[in-house]
């Protein structure tokens, strides 16, 4: 991506904020708190009784005319929680509407009210935003009320701030605590809590390293360049050759590592045992098989572990869903064009080849993402329970880590078969395996042995018939235990096997049974695959829990299933291609936006039949001159007069889409303005801006979603990002906008959602800015956006994956500025710390790491040392760029399990360059000792004094490289190092030089030289 691209591509990014608790915080006093019931009275008392027995009132008017309950003083903070907008069940848009004003009037009343100017008000959401794909599809109708909150908090600062939850008890621990330190000493507007731990959003630059590239080759697939590190995860183009109908059996001769999920060891044995057959993808078909283009693909622990190199070399990915493209001469089941699922080699890639009995036609009501998450969990769960254990009504069956895929499968089946069902978890997964009707007395930790007392005290001594294991050492004696009358025990782990005979003599009347390599058969697959197929179809089995990625987030998507952060299964989509005789449908086509892409998309994309549509249609100004150009250019063009809010219509556009030219991508580009500060927004102006992008988007996401389209694009606006002053219903309907993409790229359906900054050609919705509105948005840092450059973003945009991002140029100095000032919005603070952050985070290179050490005194040594460590481990962990991190707690409740263990050490070899023991974190067991040993390495190889000035030097240098500096502070350091160059004798020439060159440069030429610096 070229740099003048990259540096103007952002997206919003929610770091986890894990700094220690502040040793006064339990001392501190606590704000004064009430909270507004309206709609949610037990959610609001929950809160209520979090924030430490805060007042409930039924309303605003019941608070402020309420005889005050918190003694004669006004609260500080009220809490108010908007309805929870359920998008299964509603109609959402009309919801959209009604919370979106129920908030406007709500912020109208308040700032109308000067008894409440120094009380901040705290929208509190659920599941509003999406701070990661774990988050799952984010609530409609709350997102919407954020962007509206957002220009509120513009136009108001301090008044209003956002909190958005996950409903976990940790949480609800965290609320008071988060209110005083977060919203009122450190002025954060915008929070969200997840399993306890909060986070702050940034808007932050898309960086390359967190984005696989997809090769321009077509066929490709996820590979890893080496062992060790998930770093090293690329897409690399073209499979490796495979002999045409030669049989590969692949077995591990891996180390066996701790499984975080049950299934994941017996999904890698799965992998290991399979006999593959050839082809690649453009080889010819061997007997027995097809080939499928591959629409969605499940993510394995295997796979993890494969990548980090425990276990051998075996590609990634082994089950998928999509369409048959290809079928050899005998094959007598599934047909060109059929939509399948089921084991399919080396997954993670377009294409695949697999043998037809390994495969079974997609449930109807399961989309791509639904059925690629099935197979493993499904027939692992299927193949112990009923065919090793033959589970019965009425038996007692325990399933260790319940919310993992293959656990949730085995309580389906198990409950399916009668039989009392008992889970373990780790207890911030519990609501899971209550929301599957497990009550807390069959529910217990899987993380500590309390579940054997537990278990048979609820059962009165008598335990289990049945255990379905994965985990190892004490934790198997303790479930062995938990068989007291005899049973069966099924290990689907592998890192705890034990002998079955020892077994038998050490527990009278116990079946033991590792889940044996049957399953690798893939006779033995489709005799399962027969079994399960018709309960996937009839809704008995319903499809797992999922977590959706684009392919190309593989490396954040593996480090989440390596920490276990997923509930069910991970699932990664794969790009489709634009049907290149197929209709683009571009909503706002005659507008000035839609009009631009749709010349590029002819131009620079091929794309060959375009439907534009908006309310005038062929009326709209320029439409006849549009039509004339494209058509010139070779497109086939039709422009229709249809109004996308209104279902009945955009359903009768659809229909008028000729089938030889399907419907292949939608451009969603219509939208009106209707500007006014909060205040004076009214119920009219509102519906009138939500409607083109509300309604609309609604009805081209539902009247689409059963076509499997390469593209759905949204044009949002920065506003919903970070509020615009007198835009707040355009605000929040482009905060919806970006919630509808999380949405779709939850149910696995292709989307970006584009939150462009302001475009310099006039168009319809901004040819009335004055000079002044200019000045403002400059002034705010906003750069307008080219045609050309526009285009080059929107190319580049659509090469991320990732759902949402913000194309907008900024203007660096100018925040600059406002963060010197103090006015910079925390929401882009990220972007001028990123540089400090990173220089800090970055070690360099092994040799040049090992150069500095022997610079540094040991002080010095040991504080770099600690940089390095608490910045590779926040790394590893995933939490962004934050590099606060507690030296002094145990890396195992920093969140650490030997695979991250494991990979922490790969990473800390590889920049000091020293060989480091993989027991490293073990050994050391928190950052500070960590650093003490790497210190003591470091040392052993050092001169004990080194006292010449080019030590000294350097040593400054590396202090340098992690001050957080202010702008005094640099002037200061560089008056004295002129002074020092002067007293060498050196000229400042060159330096003055620089300054002026860095004085005069672009926003772009600034963040290519901070590449540059930095790389
Ligand atoms: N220009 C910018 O600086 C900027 C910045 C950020 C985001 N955006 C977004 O980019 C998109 C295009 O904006 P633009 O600047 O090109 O404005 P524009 O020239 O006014 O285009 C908007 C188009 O939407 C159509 N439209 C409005 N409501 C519609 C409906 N219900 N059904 C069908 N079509 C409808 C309008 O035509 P009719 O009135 O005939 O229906 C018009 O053709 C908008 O979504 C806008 O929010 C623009």
């Amino acid at each position: 991506m070229a740099s003048d691209v990259s540096s103007n591509l952002f997206h919003l990014s929610w770091t986890a904020d894990i700094r220690p608790m502040p040793a006064n915080a339990t001392a501190r006093r606590w704000p004064r708190c009430a909270v507004l019931a309206e709609q949610n009275p037990e959610r609001a008392i929950e809160v209520a009784t979090a924030i430490g027995a805060a007042p409930v009132h039924r309303d605003l008017t019941a608070l402020i005319d309420g005889p005050s309950s918190v003694g004669t003083e006004d609260p500080e903070l009220v809490v108010w929680l908007p309805p929870l907008v359920d998008a299964g069940s509603v109609d959402v848009p009309a919801a959209v509407h009604a919370v979106t004003e129920q908030a406007l009037r709500l912020l109208q009343a308040w700032m109308d009210n000067p008894r409440l100017t120094d009380t901040r008000l705290i929208i509190l959401t659920h599941h509003a935003i999406a701070t990661s794909p774990l988050d799952g599809a984010p609530d409609l109708a709350q997102a919407a009320v954020w962007g509206l909150v957002r220009t509120a908090q513009n136009e108001y600062p301090n008044r209003f701030a956002l909190l958005d939850t996950d409903h976990h008890e940790a949480s609800y621990r965290q609320i008071r605590h988060l209110l005083t330190r977060h919203i009122l000493e450190e002025e954060e507007g915008q929070l969200a809590l997840r399993q306890g731990v909060v986070h702050t959003s940034r808007l932050t630059r898309v960086r390359s390293d967190d984005i696989l590239s997809l090769p321009a080759a077509a066929s490709w697939r996820l590979d890893t360049v080496g062992k060790g590190t998930l770093a090293n995860l690329v897409l690399s183009a073209g499979p490796d050759p495979v002999a045409p109908g030669a049989l590969l059996h692949r077995e591990s001769t891996g180390t066996p590592t701790e499984s975080a999920e049950c299934g994941s060891a017996e999904a890698a044995r799965l992998a290991t045992t399979v006999d593959i057959a050839g082809p690649g993808p453009e080889q010819a078909l061997a007997d027995g098989h097809i080939r499928m283009r591959i629409r969605a693909s499940g993510l394995n622990f295997r796979d993890v572990m494969v990548a980090l190199g425990l276990v051998g070399d075996d590609g990634l990915g082994l089950e998928g869903a999509g369409v048959v493209t290809e079928v050899s001469p005998n094959v007598d089941g599934p047909a060109v064009g059929d939509r399948v699922m089921g084991f399919v080699p080396d997954s993670f890639a377009p294409a695949g080849v697999t043998d037809q009995r390994m495969v079974i036609p997609v449930p109807r009501h399961w989309s791509f993402t639904d059925a690629a998450s099935a197979p493993v969990a499904y027939l692992t769960a299927y193949h112990a329970l009923s065919e090793l254990a033959e589970v019965q009504a009425g038996q007692r069956v325990l399933i260790h880590a319940g919310a993992g895929g293959v656990g949730m499968a085995a309580i389906r089946l198990a409950r399916h078969a009668g039989a009392e069902v008992f889970a373990t978890a780790s207890p911030a997964k519990w609501p899971i395996l209550r929301e599957m009707g497990l009550d807390d007395d069959h529910i217990a930790s899987s993380r500590s042995l309390e579940f054997k007392a537990k278990f048979l005290q609820v059962t009165g001594g008598q335990g289990m018939h049945v255990v379905l294991d994965c985990l190892k050492g004490e934790f198997v004696d303790a479930s062995l235990e938990l068989l007291p009358n005899g049973g069966s025990f099924i290990e689907i782990g592998k890192t705890d096997v034990r002998d079955a005979g020892q077994v038998a003599a050490m527990y009278p009347g116990v079946v033991y049974q590792a889940v044996d390599r049957a399953l690798g058969d893939p006779g033995v697959i489709h005799r399962l695959f027969t079994r399960l197929a018709p309960l996937f179809e009839d809704g008995t089995l319903p499809a797992l829990p999922i977590s959706t990625y684009d392919i190309r987030q593989a490396r954040q998507a593996f480090r989440d299933m390596s920490q276990a952060r997923h509930v069910g299964k991970i699932v990664f989509t794969l790009p489709n291609a634009p049907d290149g005789s197929g209709t683009v449908l571009i909503t706002g086509g005659t507008g000035t936006l839609g009009g631009l892409l749709a010349r590029h998309l002819v131009t620079e994309h091929g794309m060959r039949n375009l439907l534009l549509v908006s309310r005038r249609g062929p009326d709209s100004d320029g439409a006849v001159g549009l039509v004339e150009e494209l058509t010139e250019l070779g497109a086939r063009v039709t422009v229709a007069a249809c109004d996308i809010a209104d279902p009945a219509a955009l359903a009768a556009l659809l229909d008028s889409i000729p089938q030889q030219h399907p419907l292949t991508a939608v451009v969603h580009a219509a939208g009106v303005l209707a500007d006014a500060t909060v205040p004076a927004l009214t119920p009219h102006h509102l519906h009138r801006v939500l409607r083109p992008k509300v309604d609309a988007a609604w009805n081209l996401h539902q009247q689409t979603r059963h076509l499997d389209l390469a593209g759905f694009v949204l044009f949002s606006s920065l506003s919903g990002t970070v509020g615009s002053p007198g835009q707040g219903n355009y605000a929040a309907a482009n905060a919806y906008l970006d919630a509808l993409a999380h949405h779709r790229r939850h149910l696995g359906l292709p989307v970006t959602s584009l939150a462009w900054g302001y475009w310099q050609p006039a168009t319809g919705m901004t040819s009335h800015l004055s000079g002044s509105d200019k000045s403002r948005l400059a002034r705010f840092g906003f750069t307008p956006i080219t045609t050309e450059h526009g285009m080059k973003l929107y190319d580049a945009a659509l090469t991320t994956g990732l759902p949402a991002l913000a194309p907008a140029p900024l203007d660096l100095r100018v925040l600059t500025a406002q963060s010197r000032t103090g006015t910079l919005p925390k929401i882009l603070t990220g972007l001028s710390a990123t540089f400090v952050r990173r220089r800090a985070g970055d070690a360099g290179t092994a040799p040049s790491f090992a150069a500095e050490m022997a610079g540094l005194g040991s002080a010095d040594r040991r504080e770099r040392l600690l940089r390095l460590v608490q910045a590779q481990a926040v790394m590893v962990l995933g939490h962004g760029t934050s590099t606060s991190l507690d030296p002094e707690q145990p890396f195992k409740a920093l969140g650490f399990d030997s695979l991250t263990a494991l990979e922490l050490r790969n990473h800390l070899g590889h920049h000091t360059g020293l060989k480091l023991p993989p027991t490293l974190i073990f050994d050391h067991p928190n950052p500070r000792a960590l650093c003490a040993y790497l210190d003591s390495r470091f040392s052993s190889v050092i001169p004990k004094e080194s006292s010449d000035l080019l030590s000294e030097l350097n040593r400054f240098e590396a202090a340098l490289a992690s001050a957080a500096l202010d702008e005094d502070e640099k002037f200061a350091i560089e008056a004295k190092l002129n002074g020092l160059l002067e007293g060498l004798g050196r000229s400042r020439r060159q330096s003055d030089a620089v300054v002026e060159h860095i004085m005069s440069a672009s926003t772009d030429e600034i963040f290519d030289l901070i590449d540059k610096t930095i790389s």
